[in-house]
């Protein structure tokens, strides 16, 4: 997987994306990420990004030129590593963090998962002229009802996401599949050592051994806490 970010705040996407799990995904080849600095393609002398909003009203808004000049810095890149690689580039998906888009999910996060490249552009200030994103943009993503400064932390929480269901990405230990969301259900509590912590004890079935009665328990216990805590997926089960 390739990320490309267009961003007024590269140092952010970098920062966010160096450590941890994802580093090691990306000293492993596993992903990759290219910031585009979208002040750096602009054509005044001022390096202004964002301008006055026609019809009035607060705020600014970020113009089309700079944004135009970072996508096809991007295109261009996206076209050389194809031509290194022998193959041809296609088009890729270009998601714009707004919170006026499609909600970001799990299963859009395998969905995407899938992907090759992913663009990202990250939008500041109030807001983004609108013709640059109908020339560009595939699709509007939110991660959530509520209001951020920029879309710099809703593309790392995509990119995140996104990456731990890349093969190799996370190792054994790990494991992607048994968690919270598969099967549309939270995962169970669980429990490490010591048996007994501040007078409060690990369920007597997780220390009996019994495979099946763990599986069952686990399965109970997933189910009481998605009804407790979440009903509204249990509900998104029964197609309500
Ligand atoms: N930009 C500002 N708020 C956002 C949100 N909730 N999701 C995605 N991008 C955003």
């Amino acid at each position: 997987m390739r990320y490309y970010v267009m961003t007024l705040f590269p140092e952010l996407i970098t920062k966010g994306m160096n450590t941890g799990v994802l580093w090691r995904a990306m000293e492993q080849g596993l992903i990759s990420l290219d910031c585009f600095h979208i002040r750096g393609y602009t054509k005044n002398k001022h390096k202004r990004v964002d301008d006055y909003t026609y019809g009035g009203g607060a705020g600014m808004l970020m113009a089309c030129q700079p944004i135009w000049d970072t996508y096809l810095a991007v295109q261009e890149r996206i076209r050389e590593r194809a031509a290194a690689e022998g193959r041809s580039p296609g088009r890729k998906r270009l998601i714009y963090l707004t919170p006026q888009g499609r909600v970001f999910d799990q299963a859009f996060a395998e969905e995407l998962s899938k992907e090759q490249e992913l663009i990202f552009l990250c939008g500041h200030y109030e807001g983004v002229d609108e013709r640059i994103l109908e020339e560009i943009v595939t699709d509007n993503v939110s991660i959530g009802d509520y209001v951020l400064t920029g879309g710099e932390l809703p593309a790392l929480v995509m990119m995140d996401s996104i990456s731990r269901l890349i093969p190799g990405v996370l190792n054994n230990d790990e494991s992607a599949e048994d968690e919270s969301f598969n099967e549309g259900v939270l995962e169970y509590p669980q429990y490490t050592r010591p048996d007994e912590w501040m007078g409060k004890r690990v369920p007597d079935v997780l220390l009996s051994g019994h495979h099946a009665k763990v599986l069952e328990w686990r399965r109970e216990q997933s189910l009481k806490r998605t009804a407790e805590r979440r009903p509204d997926l249990l509900a998104d089960q029964t197609g309500k």
